[in-house]
């Protein structure tokens, strides 16, 4: 599918000062095997760690460094470089990079190109743990993400300066993915939500609502570098945003760690463990549907240890575990920002549709989706799926089908359940 998508495309790579600059010559080398022409714009702090030889050679064509070049200007300026391009994408996307793109800075060649592109921005993120989750970068990516750029990754994991969590640059493979996906979509920037009412609140059947879904595994530390994590991909939930987002609702989707670009369109909450994702969906409210699909991490580590945990050949340390807060349960029983319609997930491996309806009463929310997820069946990371919607004492199961297109079915009956006041 990527090849046909970047056969003859364009692509603007902007490349940062950070270690993962390292990964994104392998994205050069994905970008011309899928068919696609790179031009490279590489920063002064990009070059300590990527040479602009190594780009040249990898894409074919002169690498871009200087805003005053009058060789360049005259060659192609940086206007034409920004705009003749089909796809910018930033990678790695430094902390310095999103704070300029995000407060419209224009004094490096990176910076005033991202400011003077009519094309879409794809940014893959790559920095520490603590600048990654700093305040001040997460407002940057709100606000780049009102804007209209997209974002891939980050991913969580071990990094190059010893810490762990969210920070690490996406793999090159899933950069391609994303890059795949914002080209078989329209190349001109979408307007911002807030400028653009008739593109955000749609004119299908969910215009005008809100609609807050969960993805993903919850990530529950033990240490710094080690955690409890499931086998979700989130693949079921993005496609319930994408599918909610087609009828026209707003939608926001809190997601746990996983691969998976954001939706076009959709306001994306990145979180890691049970607690950041009940706080995030606290954030959220009000909304009209609340979906939960993410498979939320019953019980964290009661005591998590500062530092890591060392063999050190006396006693095995034991894992005392905690009851993590019980989001579904939390919001369908909402004091006074109850959604309208609530929806849980059931993700069983025995008396599927059993176990699914004592959930149901349990939680106190309205409609339980039920899957088994056997690992014969292959449901969790896999592409399809076949689903039990409980709602009081029906059971309709839908036929097996793929994750997008359950989404589809389900998100046209939540629609016109909500429509029905239900
Ligand atoms: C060894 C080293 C590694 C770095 N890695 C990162 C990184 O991964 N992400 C980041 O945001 N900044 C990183 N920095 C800091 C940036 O290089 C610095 O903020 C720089 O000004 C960013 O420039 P840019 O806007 O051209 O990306 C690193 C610095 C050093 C010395």
């Amino acid at each position: 599918m990527a090849q046909s998508v970047l056969q003859g495309r364009s692509v603007l790579l902007v490349i940062g000062g950070g270690i993962a600059a390292y990964k994104s010559a392998e994205l050069v080398r994905l970008i011309r095997k899928a068919g696609g022409d790179v031009r490279v714009i590489l920063t002064r702090a990009g070059s300590q760690f990527v040479t602009p030889l190594t780009l040249a050679s990898l894409t074919g064509n002169k690498v871009q460094e200087d805003l005053f070049s009058l060789t360049d200007e005259v060659e192609m300026g940086h206007i034409e470089l920004s705009r003749a391009a089909d796809l910018v994408v930033v990678a790695p996307a430094t902390a310095d990079l999103m704070a300029k793109a995000a407060n419209g800075l224009a004094n490096d060649l990176a910076s005033t190109t991202l400011l003077a592109t009519d094309k879409r921005i794809l940014m893959a993120p790559a920095m520490n743990v603590r600048m990654w989750l700093h305040p001040a970068t997460q407002r940057n990516l709100a606000r780049l993400k009102q804007d209209g750029v997209r974002f891939v990754g980050p991913d969580a994991g071990e990094m190059a300066c010893g810490e762990f969590g969210p920070g690490r640059m996406a793999e090159p493979a899933a950069i391609l993915e994303a890059i795949s996906a914002a080209l078989a979509g329209s190349t001109v920037i979408p307007m911002p939500d807030w400028q653009a009412p008739a593109a955000s609140a749609g004119t299908g059947p969910l215009a005008g609502r809100h609609v807050l879904i969960t993805a993903g595994p919850t990530h529950e530390p033990i240490d710094p570098v080690r955690y409890i994590a499931n086998r979700s991909s989130g693949k079921q939930g993005y496609a319930l945003a994408e599918a909610a987002r087609a009828l026209g609702a707003r939608v926001t989707l809190v997601s746990g760690p996983v691969t998976l670009p954001d939706p076009a369109g959709v306001h994306v909450v990145r979180v890691e463990t049970a607690r950041q994702m009940d706080e995030a969906v606290e954030q959220a409210l009000p909304a009209d549907i609340a979906i939960f699909a993410a498979a939320v991490a019953d019980w964290r580590v009661q005591d998590e240890a500062g530092q890591k945990l060392k063999k050190d050949g006396k006693a095995i340390p034991p894992l005392l575990l905690t009851e993590n807060p019980d989001i579904l349960a939390r919001i369908a029983r909402h004091p006074n920002r109850r959604p309208a319609l609530v929806i849980g997930f059931a993700a069983e491996t025995e008396k599927v549709v059993d176990h699914a309806r004592a959930k149901r009463l349990r939680k106190g929310c309205d409609i339980i989706v039920a899957n088994d997820v056997s690992p014969a069946g292959g449901v969790m990371g896999g592409d399809r799926n076949i689903v039990h919607v409980i709602d009081g004492q029906d059971v309709v199961t839908l036929p097996e089908m793929t994750k997008t297109e359950v989404a589809a079915a389900l998100m046209q009956r939540f629609a016109g359940l909500a429509r029905s006041g239900t």
